[in-house]
């Protein structure tokens, strides 16, 4: 009797220890957390302003959005630093590719810090760490059964004797019959290229003509994950409607073998196949792992709460709807991308700015012109979201002298003299009118909107919501005259600074810079969770004049 009593209350103690355990474990609410990469640039060649808005830009907006409304966060980059594009400049420049490498990844880094670019790393696939994970990755790949080995005929240099792959070999494209199509890729039509296909096919180093020769390659067997892909983009939202759209075109035609193995000796050795090393292209998204793993936190990318945010120029769709997912599912153990976001070109009087045709501005040129928020602004209002966006000097000086001085930078200098000039620059709290509420809310409104834009990755309109404030808080100041009409010029003022902190924090993944002056003008630091939370009182720094017209001469 003893021994049944006591054998009931051990069940019992047993069954609330077990209920508390999975209240507990119900509590535990899963935490998103994003891991936002931006393209790896060819480490062959300054930034141009083109590259700061075709990817890195918009991620930078988006990743900085996420962390100040209190997400978990990571922006990774670094520069692609293998492969013939590389191994080509190099040569021109007279340098050996390390060298190349060395020199234009210290040059690409001080571009996006002057930029305000803010990765979390901006690494290089050139490191040991790098070698290992690619490795390490080919070996599940293997293990897995996608790689295999087979004899193929290649393009061959007779006079520079070697084989010719990627950008080593150039001719038409023969889908699109456009020139200059690369061993790889064509870039007017987008499709992935085998040199063998390219008609008239010349060597870009001695322009001969090249031989077919046999060589034996490393394979990855995409065509088995044709059903798995096709399925994985059908139902996948995240995608711009131009990324799937692209995709699943590409995968109608029939996916076909990679080839990922090169017969160069600038690139990330295949570890059983001496004297090879993998395609540049299959070493350089896997970077995206390494860099994160050099943050030490690999782990994101086992974990299914992590969403995978990409963000890449049109070129570079196939790779990361396509190969890079595929080499994903056939790996394993890594998350596939949630989100893929994909730039059109900024092309200047309507052709892609390219540094040969002398129409690229280096970022650093632009950054010694310009604030970097003047260039922030304009090219996010002006980015190439659904189709190429064309830069001219006029309208970058329109942007700046209505958007970013006569209506932002006006309405905030306005709001801080009257506050200065009426209040000695210290404003409390007074019961505010019905009409006063009806612009706050609607400030409010619009911020809200630039939120839910942003998250959405709509950049382009996100800006234009942000800048509808200040429009809304000019537009109430001429109507409400605070210089003439003394009876509720408190009111006013203290709503235009209400005005002021939403703007400058929905500013600041935009313009930082700028936004984190105004935020000391205002003297107040502002959280997501408590934005539209009305200030007791302001007691307000000195402030200046933010921005500056551009004028017609300058430009
Ligand atoms: O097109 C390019 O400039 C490539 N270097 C992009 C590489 S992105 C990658 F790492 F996936
Ligand atoms: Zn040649």
């Amino acid at each position: 009797m003893f021994l049944k009593t006591l054998k009931n209350e051990l069940k019992q103690n047993l069954n609330k220890a077990n209920n508390i355990k999975l209240k507990k474990i119900k509590r535990k609410v899963i935490k998103i957390r994003y891991l936002v990469t931006s393209a790896l640039p060819y480490v062959n060649n300054d930034l141009h302003i083109g590259h700061i808005a075709g990817c890195i830009l918009p991620g930078d907006v988006y990743s900085r959005f996420l962390k100040l409304k209190g997400e978990k966060c990571i922006y990774v980059c670094g520069s692609d630093e293998y492969g013939t594009p590389i191994v080509l400049a190099a040569e021109k420049e007279g340098l050996s590719p390390k060298e190349l490498a060395d020199k234009y990844h210290e040059k690409q880094k001080k571009a996006v810090d002057g930029f305000n670019i803010n990765f979390d790393i901006f690494s290089r696939t050139t490191t040991k760490e790098h070698t290992k994970v690619v490795q390490d990755f080919y070996y599940n790949l293997k293990q897995n059964n996608f790689i295999y080995r087979k004899k193929i005929k290649q393009l061959y240099c007779p006079k520079c004797k070697r084989f010719l792959a990627d950008r080593y070999v150039e001719g038409t494209c023969p889908y699109c019959g456009a020139e200059g199509a690369r061993g790889d890729q064509c870039d007017s039509c987008g499709k992935l290229l085998n040199p063998l296909e390219l008609i008239n096919p010349h060597c870009t180093v001695c322009g001969s003509t090249p031989i077919v020769e046999e060589s034996e390659h490393v394979f990855f067997d995409l065509p088995k994950l044709e059903k798995e892909l096709t399925e994985w983009l059908e139902n996948h939202e995240g995608l711009f409607p131009n990324t799937k759209k692209f995709a699943l075109n590409f995968i109608k035609e029939g996916l076909r073998e990679k080839d990922i193995s090169r017969d160069i000796n600038w690139g990330v050795p295949i570890p059983d196949a001496p004297g090879k090393v993998f395609y540049v292209w299959f070493d350089a998204p896997i970077g995206y792992i390494t860099f994160t793993k050099q943050l030490g936190k690999e782990n994101w990318w086992h974990d299914k709460s992590t969403q995978l945010v990409h963000f890449l120029g049109k070129d570079n769709i196939p790779f990361h709807s396509i190969y890079f997912p595929g080499m994903l599912m056939a790996e394993g153990s890594y998350i596939l991308p949630s989100k893929i976001a994909s730039y059109e070109y900024l092309t200047f009087k309507g052709s892609k700015l390219s540094k040969s045709k002398g129409t690229a501005i280096k970022a650093l040129d632009a950054l010694g012109l310009f604030p970097a928020d003047y260039w922030r602004f304009y090219l996010i209002a002006n980015l190439p979201e659904k189709k190429d966006s064309d830069f001219t000097w006029e309208s970058f000086q329109e942007v700046i002298n209505t958007e970013l001085n006569d209506t932002i930078g006006n309405f905030i200098n306005r709001t801080l003299t009257f506050a200065k000039k009426y209040f000695n620059s210290k404003v409390e709290k007074p019961e505010l009118r019905k009409e006063d509420e009806e612009v706050i809310k609607k400030a409010e409104e619009k911020a809200k909107e630039a939120a839910k834009l942003i998250e959405k990755i709509e950049l382009k309109k996100a800006l234009q919501e942000t800048v509808e404030i200040a429009r809304i808080g000019n537009q109430y100041i001429t109507k409400e005259e605070p210089w003439k009409k003394e009876e509720y010029r408190k009111e006013v003022v203290y709503t235009c600074l209400h005005l002021t902190k939403l703007l400058s924090f929905m500013l600041k993944p935009f313009i930082p810079e700028s936004s984190e002056k105004i935020e000391n003008f205002l003297n107040k630091k502002t959280k997501w969770s408590q934005l539209t939370q009305k200030e007791e009182e302001y007691e307000l720094n000195d402030f200046e004049i933010l921005f500056k017209k551009i004028d017609k001469k300058e430009i």
